[in-house]
């Protein structure tokens, strides 16, 4: 049955294609961006190829303070949302600068975490929905080559993993996807390996079936939970060695 979602990071390249699975199947889309102006674009493909039911909200993930409001000023509850919000950063400058490294921390763990937590609240009063969280197997193991960037992303890992715990027999889903390699405006200009790495489109299904009741924990190529498992579990004298 065709429903409304929410997304959350609408200029998102994989949050553009979640949004066109969604919309393909008929569901209604609500678009928050922190500049409404440039998810603009996205919200008219929509409209164009789905003939879709679109809106486009404000919304900067930085601004916890102003969530319950904002969620108050919803026109209705959404049946699923899926936060797509994130920031890779720098991790030399990360290294140095707290307060770029605050803000990618800040961006992948705090905001996507309070506000998924505050809808929880209202979908277990409600007694339903479905929360899709976009995490990374970077959260599986800090590695020296991006930890800020991993840590962030291993405390949302975390926060849904709790979340979903608590809230499995409230009729709420909480779903956890891990993209693994994917062309992105994020990984322009990184050398990718190919079969390690996927296109937006991989993801917006992988979604949209984990959310009808696909799966927990999703790694979207199914050959990056072996890989994450491998690296989990190099002991720690030889993992620090290593040039990851
Ligand atoms: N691409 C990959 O290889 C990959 C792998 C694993 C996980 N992921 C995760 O997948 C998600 C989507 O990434 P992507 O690859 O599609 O990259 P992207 O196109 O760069 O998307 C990142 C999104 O986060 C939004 N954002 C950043 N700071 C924000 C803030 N303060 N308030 C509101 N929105 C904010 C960006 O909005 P602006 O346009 O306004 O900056 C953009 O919509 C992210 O969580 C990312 O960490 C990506």
């Amino acid at each position: 049955m065709a429903g409304t979602l929410l997304l959350v990071g609408a200029t998102s390249d994989i949050g553009h294609a979640v949004a066109a699975r969604y919309a393909q199947a008929g569901w209604r889309i609500l678009l928050a961006a922190r500049d409404p102006e440039r998810a603009q674009r996205n919200a008219d493909d929509l409209v164009a190829r789905h003939r879709a039911e679109v809106g486009l909200l404000r919304l900067d993930i930085l601004e916890t303070d102003s969530f319950a409001a904002w969620l108050d000023g919803l026109p209705a509850l959404p049946d699923t949302v899926v936060c797509a919000v994130g920031e890779l950063g720098d991790q030399g400058r990360a290294e140095v600068d707290p307060t770029h490294a605050e803000g990618v921390m800040r961006t992948n763990f705090l905001g996507p975490s309070l506000l998924l937590g505050l809808i929880a609240e209202r979908f277990a009063a409600r007694g339903s929905g479905a929360i899709v969280g976009i995490s990374s197997v970077a959260g599986d193991r800090g590695r020296g080559s991006n930890y800020v960037y991993g840590a962030g992303k291993a405390g949302f890992t975390a926060f849904l993993s709790g979340l979903r715990n608590r809230l499995a027999k409230s009729g709420v889903r909480v779903v956890t996807v891990k993209p693994g390699f994917v062309r992105t405006r994020m990984t322009r200009g990184l050398r990718l390996p190919p079969l390690l790495t996927g296109e937006p489109s991989e993801v917006g299904q992988a979604v949209y079936a984990a959310a009808q009741g696909g799966g927990d924990v999703v790694y979207v190529r199914k050959i990056w939970r072996l890989v994450m498992a491998v690296i989990a579990a190099i002991p720690e004298p030889v993992f620090k060695r290593l040039n990851l």
